[in-house]
């Protein structure tokens, strides 16, 4: 079922499933990533991190690495050019570890202290290897445990606020007939996506131009001129291919690095993060401790609702992982609270990473569900019908549409949840132990301005200008297929350019909100030309062009809850032996307005669903307390599913219609991951009578 409401439907592109469009570039290896781009007397550089945790830098030896074939030069804090971090880009303060190279104090082990660039890659990491950085270390502190008495709850930002309350927790607690409190943990998780961070900058003295791979050149670009104290209409940056993001592309030390490089060699620079640099340079999900405290009648109904999230931080800058606020969207009680603590550790600061808040989250939130379930002797689908808000728990705000129940009665109904015999650790299939569980998801469907130009081009065909980042999603497609619909021609007769930042501001693909914002500007500039066209009369050569901006639109939209959700449902069999627990089954089925283009988001869906299953079953990354630094940080040291470890996986969605809605599409990116690590720990606790409340569920947690 695709369901067609908001954009125009004309053609009937939206809803249908195409291939990428440049789908022939990657496979035969046309489409270059920005490692790859040719640049005439291009340089490299190779950054330097810290081998110490916490301290100063005493001497940077980079006289004898001058030295070395091919190096030119050697950036550190000694000599390096000075920048501003002292500025409020589009997602706040920036992250000090993009302000390379401005004071000799070390925050935590993996912080760049140099970079060394030379001719050739390799005689940049030559040189880089040889360089002798001395530091004056101190003591550091990197154990992240509950309860730490130095946690303290940060200030509210736009994007997640620390807290929510509404009427007395305790009482309700106490007047409850069934109460569920569990803490469940999550490790530190790491996003590193296939192709490695990688920019080259180019400063001509009046122009800067970056290839890289991010997932907003606008936002890149503007940060860039910030920090350089660039006129912002010098900055061009694009970034035509990405493969993979997930939170973690934005502005890193890299893109930094490379144009600060530039200016002083007045030559190409190009640095490429290792896999290893990537643990500490680009960000990655903290660690979670999470108290749920449930209260609910014998029915299930709930009467109080409490849930705790704790997270690390580093010493430098400040991030939530905003693991509490799914309830603020879940469930209602009559006393519902919510709450966010921080505590700081000598570490690299984490960030975004595929659903921020909600993927941790979800584990504990929908895993205390099942608890809840199993103690009032319910069914787990039915606890939730029970629980069903009318409104926004904690805003009181309607629902733009709400169509979750719709997901579960879908996926009950597909995966066979009927039969289910509720009782724990009673299947038994040779040595394996089988159970089933299921878990609800949800994301925000959020909306940021965008400018869109579509042109009528001469030759009939149509062009569309949007600075949207195709980051392996299908962007550049799913625009394709949305210009088509709006302009009523066949999608072979568009052609859409993305991904620079000379096109002009436009959302990042991230948080969920590229395509819909993206669809958007999109669709309101391509209304515009094919009512211009309608008017009759010629083309001319440089053709017909409609402009958009969706700033003042998003701005009178109506205040309403918006969100996308779903059922995820999981079949488990352990093997009492060894503790080994397999996935036999995932089933996803999704609530997430239009969606555009069936093939791609279907493999979106699933590719959440897989990285949920490897949260559950593999991730974690591990800090040496005595270093302070990551043990196997690379893709061999950090288990994490592999093909054997996936099963059939079918993602699928409901009609969801969304009243009134500008737009119809909700956003699909971050949805597919929510959910899914419950839906396993609660299949476990089915297959075997025990609760799994701390992730990876590693065999020996299981023996
Ligand atoms: Mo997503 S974690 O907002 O790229």
């Amino acid at each position: 079922m695709t369901t067609t409401t908001g954009v125009a439907a004309v053609t009937g592109a939206v809803g249908s499933a195409h291939t990428r469009v440049e789908g022939r570039d990657k496979v035969t290896g046309a489409a270059r990533y920005s490692g790859e781009v040719p640049f005439a007397e291009l340089t490299h550089g190779w950054l330097v991190l810290s081998t110490v945790a916490r301290g100063r830098i005493r001497s940077v030896g980079d006289g004898p690495v001058l030295a070395m074939p091919g190096v030119l030069t050697v950036l550190h804090h000694g000599n390096a050019p000075r920048v501003d971090t002292d500025y409020m880009g589009m997602l706040g303060r920036p992250n000090p570890i993009v302000g390379l190279f401005q004071h000799d104090r070390v925050p935590f082990a993996g912080w760049p202290v140099a970079l060394v660039v030379a001719e050739t890659s390799e005689q940049a990491r030559e040189a880089a290897e040889a360089l002798v950085v001395q530091y004056d270390e101190e003591p550091h502190d990197v154990a992240f445990h509950s309860g730490r008495s130095d946690a303290y709850t940060p200030g509210d930002t736009p994007i997640v606020k620390a807290e929510t309350e509404k009427g007395d927790v305790e009482a309700g607690l106490d007047a409850s007939a069934v109460v569920v409190d569990a803490e469940y943990t999550t490790p530190e998780e790491h996003h590193n996506p296939m192709e490695p961070h990688a920019a080259t900058a180019r400063w001509d003295g009046g122009r800067l131009d970056v290839i890289d791979s991010n997932q907003g050149s606008s936002w890149v670009a503007s940060e860039l001129a910030q920090l350089f104290s660039f006129d912002p209409a010098s900055v061009r940056v694009r970034s035509e291919h990405v493969g993979g993001a997930f939170g973690s592309k934005g502005l890193s030390p890299h893109q930094v690095a490379a144009v600060m490089a530039t200016t002083v060699l007045h030559r190409p620079v190009r640095v490429v993060l290792t896999r290893s640099q990537m643990f500490s340079l680009i960000g990655y999900r903290s660690p979670t401790a999470q108290r749920i405290r449930l209260g609910a009648d014998a029915d299930g109904r709930l009467r109080a609702f409490d849930h705790q999230a704790q997270s690390l931080t580093s010493t430098v800058h400040e991030f939530v992982e905003s693991s509490a606020v799914l309830g603020r969207v879940m469930y209602d009680a009559d006393a519902h609270h919510t709450l966010h603590r921080l505590v700081r550790l000598d570490v690299p600061t984490p960030t975004w990473m595929r659903a921020p808040g909600e993927a941790p989250g979800s584990f504990a939130l929908e895993s205390a569900l099942d608890e809840l379930a199993e103690k009032c002797g319910i069914d787990p689908i039915a606890l939730r019908v029970r629980n069903e808000p009318e409104a926004g728990p904690v805003s009181g705000l309607p629902f733009s549409s709400r169509n979750v129940l719709a997901c579960f009665e879908e996926g009950a109904r597909r995966f066979g949840w009927a039969d289910r015999d509720p009782r724990p650790g009673l299947r038994r299939e040779g040595r394996w132990l089988l159970g089933s569980g299921t878990a609800a998801a949800t994301y925000p469907s959020g909306v940021g301005p965008s400018t869109a130009a579509v042109t009528a081009e001469a030759d009939g065909t149509f062009t569309v200008r949007i600075n949207a980042a195709d980051v392996g999603t299908g962007a550049r497609t799913a625009m394709t297929l949305v210009a088509a619909d709006a302009l009523e021609v066949d999608p072979d007769r568009v052609r859409v350019r993305i991904a620079d930042s000379d096109l002009g501001p436009a959302m990042i693909a991230g948080g969920s909100m590229g395509t819909r914002s993206w669809a958007w500007a999109v669709t309101v500039a391509a209304n515009e030309l094919r009512e211009r066209l309608s008017l009759g009369g010629g083309i001319p050569p440089e053709g017909i062009t409609a402009r958009s901006n969706t700033a003042e639109a998003i701005g009178a939209l109506t205040q309403k809850e918006r969100h996308s959700f779903g059922a995820q449902f999981a079949e488990v069999a352990v093997d009492v032996d060894t503790g080994e627990v397999r996935v036999r089954r995932l089933l996803g089925i999704y609530a997430a307005g239009t969606i555009v283009n069936p093939l791609t988001a279907r493999s979106q869906f699933i590719g959440g669903m897989i990285w949920g299953l490897s949260m559950a079953l593999h991730e974690e990354a591990i800090r040496d307390q005595a270093s302070g630094s990551h043990v196997g940080a690379d893709l061999a040291g950090y288990h994490f599913a592999s093909h054997a470890d996936v099963p059939i996986i079918e993602a699928d969605w409901v009609d969801d219609p969304v009243p009134g809605d500008p737009v119809g599409i909700k956003g699909i990116g971050e949805i597919g991951i929510v959910g899914v690590a419950a839906a396993i720990a609660n299949a476990v606790w089915h297959a075997t009578g025990v609760r799994h409340r701390d992730l990876p569920i590693r065999p020996d947690r299981v023996l």
